[in-house]
């Protein structure tokens, strides 16, 4: 693996990620485990260059990168960073690369702010790969990795062999999660549904993805009363990518139309069926519907640990051999 930017990936990778995911979640379970961890990425040095807020995709790289035994560097101040005083992107990137940074961790709010940085770095010829943490509202690929990690961890040998009906909604043309989301679901034998108003509908972009796959797929503004999906995907509206004097207006509609409660739960998805969202939750959510055990957003941001130190793991030390719980 050179750069981690996009969903990209055929399923054969993809079940090799979620293979490895699979032996690190078991060894981390471990306390044994967690010494042979530790030996994986020691002496290699990752940054986190994160220029837009986040909670999970931060502290998911920084633990991960640390339980690997990396040394980590967080830039999460761009305001103390050189950059308020004119640096580039390009000498940004060159300054941790001349650093000897064996990965940098890139969320930006710019599209395509990680692709410029990896090609900086392949131009210049330095070792540094580059992991998209979130592009703007373009991609967020290692998110879209925790997702189907934890579809596949909740159906078992179903995921990836029988048809799963799933509903996506509903800031389908800002939220980059679910942009990554399609494009790895196109990957798996999938119906979806896609539900949104129409100005917040998936780009085409994605839409032929899925025709190129053979996904069958429909959009729709609300769902039809009866119908019972597998897997539920919800996120918030994607404020920061809509102006500032349409945000009160949208975000009271867009929770109005499209609010997650015991009831939308009870009616939409099946009783051994799964609701997933990437956070954070902003009022689109009745917190209510934490009872119910098919809610598993939780188990979506520990995964999201194995699966950041799976990828960071087959980046920098790929035949690194990690034990069974047996051999250990
Ligand atoms: N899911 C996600 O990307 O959350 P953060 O913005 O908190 O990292």
């Amino acid at each position: 693996m050179n750069h981690f930017l996009d969903n990209s990936q055929p399923r054969q990778i993809l079940d090799e990620i979620f293979a490895e995911t699979k032996r690190i979640k078991d060894l981390f379970g471990l306390d044994r485990g967690k010494d042979y961890l530790r030996k994986a990425l020691k002496h290699k040095r990752i940054v986190l260059l994160f220029s837009q807020p986040s909670t999970r995709t931060r502290a998911k790289f920084e633990w991960a990168a640390k339980i690997l035994g990396a040394d980590t560097l967080v830039v999460s101040e761009i305001a103390r960073t050189s950059i308020v005083k004119g640096e580039n992107w390009r000498n940004t990137i060159k300054t941790y690369a001349y650093g000897e940074a064996d990965i940098i961790v890139i969320r930006d709010p710019r599209n395509f702010a990680p692709m410029e940085a990896a090609k900086i770095c392949d131009y210049y010829g330095f070792k540094t790969k580059i992991i998209n943490a979130g592009d703007g509202n373009n991609l967020h690929p290692t998110q879209a990795l925790q997702d189907l990690y934890t579809m596949k961890e909740h159906f078992g040998e179903k995921f990836g062999k029988e048809k799963l009906k799933i509903a996506i909604g509903a800031d389908l043309k800002n939220a980059h999660v679910l942009h990554s989301l399609v494009a790895g679901l196109a990957q798996y034998p999938v119906r979806i549904t896609l539900v949104s108003k129409k100005n917040f509908s998936m780009p085409e972009k994605y839409l032929n993805l899925l025709i190129e796959n053979k996904i069958e797929f429909k959009a729709t503004e609300e769902l039809t009363e009866g119908e019972k999906f597998d897997a539920m995907y919800w996120v918030r509206l994607q404020t920061e990518h809509i102006p500032d004097v349409f945000q009160d207006f949208l975000k009271k509609h867009y929770n109005r139309d499209f609010k997650i409660t015991p009831r939308f739960l009870k009616t939409f998805l099946r009783e051994d069926g799964v609701f997933l969202h990437p956070g954070p939750r902003a009022g689109e959510i009745d917190d209510k519907i934490d009872a119910d055990l098919r809610v598993k957003d939780g188990n979506q941001v520990e995964n999201g640990l194995y699966t950041g130190m799976a990828i960071l793991k087959m980046m920098l030390n790929p035949n690194f051999r990690f034990p069974r719980p047996s051999e250990i």
